[in-house]
């Protein structure tokens, strides 16, 4: 409460108290809808939370508008909102990643754009000194603004083209990358104040800001092109987190409380959550936000050839009876999952075998599919109980009492290489233990096909892996068949 009282003050100059009493109403309703977004069972409630605190920031705010009228504000919605129903029903749920990225960017962009206009035409933002120049404090608050937008925008536009296949997910490794970054930051920093210090700053003066601008431009993409496809999910949740800090730079640029507080709170929580994701993948965060993992070179990891090497395929009939004689299952979903949509018959398939008293869990990964909590989403979607389901370090020594593991779509989250290969991709990155299980069955559609990392399993050619090569959702029908 602290900081809204702060913030309040900040913006409270000439401000109506209804409005920065609307916008603190608002403040806790995203402060609630965070919380409740940290837990399954809370989640719709969160939501709930989220939506309303929005309602009451955008009435506001339209209840306080000066310099754009009700129409062309209503046109711009209109407009918006078309592109983003269209874009909402188009997209497939596995390329979420990538359209997570591309709005990334659009906030990015929106914080440029609005740095810009405030440099531009500085009389309509009221931060206009007694001298005619712009304000030194509303300069800073500009060029960083303008700063983390730029680098906002590029580094999505470079995450989404390595998510969308547009361009190659191996890192490009710069030599002396670091100093290069560090020396770019430095630059805009000391420009940063150049121009806040510059006695020309009226509008539109200063070639500085434009500079600054244009190096952003090329840290965001500097940062994350180092940065390969294994990591990508912290790459998007950094971004997450930049693009709230563009937002709340912006919300200082237009005096507008509200924002301030939502940008905060989008980049302190996804500054939080790529913390946790690093954790989970074992990586550093200073070298995360630094632009590459300390990757070298090298890392590349077996491709190997799987047609060559002999495995051991498996019939929905044999998977059936290995599922229904076990004491104990525990089922890992993955990605191909998510691509099959096949959550819900495989609700189906635990349903009968709990049936049979088998005891059945759910084991995930925290970057299994291609989003947080992908796993979760999908599995709450077909009621899959919330007790069933377990984190990695919480069920990870409970393979080597299960009778079976059985992994469906899922690949990277499950590969020793992980554990073992120096020169792999996810080498350090933890993985479940699904090889301690007495049976490990394996849902994949060929043995052609690699997971994200585009490395081989070598678990596909074990004594205790039974393959069941089919579409998902296709492969649980046919058991649940013979297990009725
Ligand atoms: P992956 O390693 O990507 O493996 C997916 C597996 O599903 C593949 O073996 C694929 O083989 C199979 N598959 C695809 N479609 C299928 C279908 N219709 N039916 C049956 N199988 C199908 O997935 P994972 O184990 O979940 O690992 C996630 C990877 O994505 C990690 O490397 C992670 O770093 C990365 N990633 C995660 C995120 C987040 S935040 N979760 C974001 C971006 C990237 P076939 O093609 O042979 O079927």
């Amino acid at each position: 409460m602290m900081e809204f009282a702060l913030l309040l003050a900040a913006g409270a100059a000439d401000v109506p108290a209804w409005v920065l009493l609307a916008y603190l109403v608002a403040g806790v309703c995203f402060i609630l809808a965070l919380r409740g977004l940290s837990s399954p069972e809370s989640s719709r409630r969160g939501n709930g939370y989220g939506m309303v605190g929005m309602a009451i920031a955008v009435v506001t705010t339209l209840a306080t508008h000066e310099i754009a009228s009700i129409a062309e504000i209503g046109m711009a919605i209109f407009l918006g909102g078309i592109i983003g129903l269209t874009v909402a029903r188009r997209i497939a749920m596995t390329a979420m990643p990538q359209l997570v990225a591309a709005f990334h960017s659009l906030v990015g962009m929106a914080a440029v754009l609005v740095a810009a206009a405030a440099f531009l035409n500085p009389s309509a933002f009221g931060i206009l000194g007694a001298d005619g120049n712009i304000l030194a404090v509303s300069r800073i608050e500009m060029a960083l603004g303008a700063a983390i937008g730029a680098i906002t925008f590029s580094g999505s536009v470079i995450a989404f083209a390595k998510l969308n296949g547009n361009m190659s997910g191996a890192p490009i490794l710069l030599p002396a990358r670091h100093v290069i970054n560090l020396g770019t930051l430095g630059g805009i920093l000391a420009l940063t104040g150049l121009y806040a210090l510059s006695g020309d700053a009226g509008a539109g003066e200063g070639m500085e800001f434009w500079i600054i601008v244009a190096l952003a431009f090329l840290v965001g993409f500097l940062l994350i092109i180092p940065i390969g496809g294994a990591d990508m999910p912290v790459v998007v949740s950094m971004l997450n987190s930049y693009s709230g800090w563009a937002a709340a730079a912006m919300g200082f640029t237009l005096g507008n409380t509200a924002m301030i507080i939502t940008g905060a709170l989008v980049g302190s929580s996804g500054a939080i959550l790529s913390y946790i994701m690093c954790r989970a993948m074992n990586r550093s965060f200073v070298s995360v936000i630094a632009g590459g993992f300390g990757q070298d070179a090298s890392a590349g990891g077996d491709k190997g050839s799987a047609i060559d090497r002999s495995y051991k395929a498996g019939s929905a009939e044999d998977a059936a009876f290995l599922l229904s004689q076990a004491d104990k299952v525990i089922i890992v979903p993955g990605y191909g999952m998510a691509v099959a949509q096949a959550q819900h018959v495989l609700r189906e398939m635990t349903d009968l075998l709990k049936e049979k008293g088998v005891e059945v869990k759910f084991a995930i990964h925290p970057v299994a599919g291609r989003m947080p909590g992908h796993m979760n989403v999908l599995l709450a979607e077909a009621n899959v109980p919330y007790d069933e389901v377990f984190e990695l370090e919480d069920i990870n020594s409970e393979f080597a009492q299960a009778d079976v593991a059985f992994v469906i779509g899922a690949n990277d989250v499950t590969n020793p290489a992980a554990k073992t290969d120096k020169t792999s991709p996810i080498y350090g990155m933890p993985v479940l233990d699904v090889e301690k299980a007495r049976t490990t069955l394996f849902i994949k559609r060929s043995m052609g096909g690699a997971g994200y990392a585009g490395v081989e399993n070598e678990l596909f050619f074990r004594d205790n892996t039974m393959m069941l090569l089919s579409d998902a959702k296709k492969m649980v029908e046919e058991i649940v068949k013979s297990l009725d």
